[in-house]
């Protein structure tokens, strides 16, 4: 590879780096970062995309800028916006800086802009090369690309089980399988998502916080996806001052006269069916990229049936439960062949303590 190459590489690199400083905070927005060098190949200013409704990373590399852009280049995860949306189109200000190449590395999924941005450069005058670092860029923004393409939240499922793969005894008094430093852990997880979804069950029997206690500000929606509405009068979900929270209700199969049991500040919506999928589509039209499900083993069944879970995480605890008196992490899933079952790739393995997490992805 020749140096010019890697030094491409590398701006590239540094794009995609300040594109991940906006993690948890750019949803339903992608994570972008852009650097702009002079024309003598000098890095003169860079920027990333914050927050929705906040300047896009483009527009805050010129903002920053300590030198006339003329003749310079620019390098970009993600192609640049047409479209007037909160802030002004970013195509504009890049033709108009006098900028001459522009480095993207993949086009954006949304398709207000998809193809359309390069196509105005190019007839601007720019010389467009596409595709740099693309890999990185699809893993950084698979969330974001997921919802745009399936008009579906990106879902990840969590659980936690004793070494002999039990998630919980069927008495509910499993409080808790994994130790204080793997749960503080998912508290960060969770800064990461839009969304956290549990079903009804885990409702009554946990009564579970699901914040990320602080660490995202505001606090993942928590999602209660129900069939009966035979939720409890009291609960930590109804605490409206640490999060908000939504119960999904299944119509053709609640008891609508429940409803009174939730408080005003909790937002109530109905769906026509028990599909979880119908869940993920409420929740990306909300904006939300990613969400958590940490629901019991049927609705997690239920999920990853409909096809709502891209990765998993698993917390495994050195305990045993036995069989008899406790649960599986998944119901059903009728398979006759080996070959027909769920299967998981990319597997990452960490030690929290004398416990394991492992993240996976899902394939179907
Ligand atoms: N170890 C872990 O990581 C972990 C995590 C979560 C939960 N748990 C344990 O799991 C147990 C609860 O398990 P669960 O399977 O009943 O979990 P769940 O998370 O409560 O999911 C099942 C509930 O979801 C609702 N639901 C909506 N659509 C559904 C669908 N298509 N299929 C199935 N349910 C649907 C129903 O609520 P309604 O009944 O309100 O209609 C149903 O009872 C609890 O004991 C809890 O402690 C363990």
């Amino acid at each position: 590879m020749s140096n010019k190459n890697i030094s491409h590489i590398k701006w590239m690199k540094r794009a995609i780096f300040l594109a991940s400083l906006g993690k948890n905070t750019t949803s339903p927005n992608p994570k972008v970062g852009a650097v702009i060098l002079d024309k003598n190949g000098n890095l003169i200013s860079e920027g990333f995309h914050f927050k929705a409704g906040m300047p896009h990373a483009e527009a805050m590399a010129f903002n920053n800028l300590q030198k006339d852009a003329k003749g310079g280049s620019m390098y970009v995860n993600l192609e640049p916006c047409c479209h007037r949306g909160k802030t002004p189109p970013c195509v504009d200000q890049v033709i108009s800086s006098g900028i001459k190449k522009i480095y993207i590395s993949m086009q954006d999924p949304d398709e207000r802009v998809s193809g359309k941005g390069i196509k105005l450069l190019e007839e601007a005058g720019l010389k467009v090369h596409l595709g740099l670092c693309k890999k990185e860029s699809l893993d950084l923004n698979k969330d974001f690309i997921h919802r745009n393409i399936t008009r579906k939240s990106f879902g990840v499922l969590k659980w936690a089980m004793s070494i002999d793969g039990r998630v919980g005894l069927k008495n509910g008094k499993s409080k808790w399988i994994t130790s204080e430093e793997s749960r503080s852990l998912v508290h960060s997880f969770r800064a990461e998502f839009d969304a956290i979804i549990i079903g009804g069950n885990t409702l009554r029997k946990d009564d579970p916080i699901l914040t990320s206690r602080g660490l995202k500000k505001p606090e993942p929606l928590r999602v209660v996806f129900t069939k009966s509405l035979d939720l409890p009068s009291k609960s930590n979900l109804w605490n409206c001052n640490k999060a908000k929270t939504i119960v999904i209700y299944d119509s053709s199969t609640a008891d609508e006269s429940l409803l009174k049991r939730i408080p005003k500040c909790v937002e109530v919506a109905k769906v026509s069916s028990d599909n979880p999928e119908l869940i993920s589509k409420i929740l990306a039209d909300r904006g939300c990229n990613k969400v958590l499900w940490e629901c019991g083993p049927r609705l997690a069944t239920a999920a990853v049936k409909s096809n709502c879970i891209q990765e998993i995480i698993t917390f495994i605890a050195p305990k045993i439960l036995g069989g008899e008196n406790s649960m599986n992490p998944f119901g059903d899933f009728e398979y006759k062949e080996i070959h027909e079952t769920v299967k998981l790739t990319d597997l990452e393995f960490s030690l929290i303590g004398d416990e394991i997490c492992v993240k996976s992805e899902l394939k179907i």
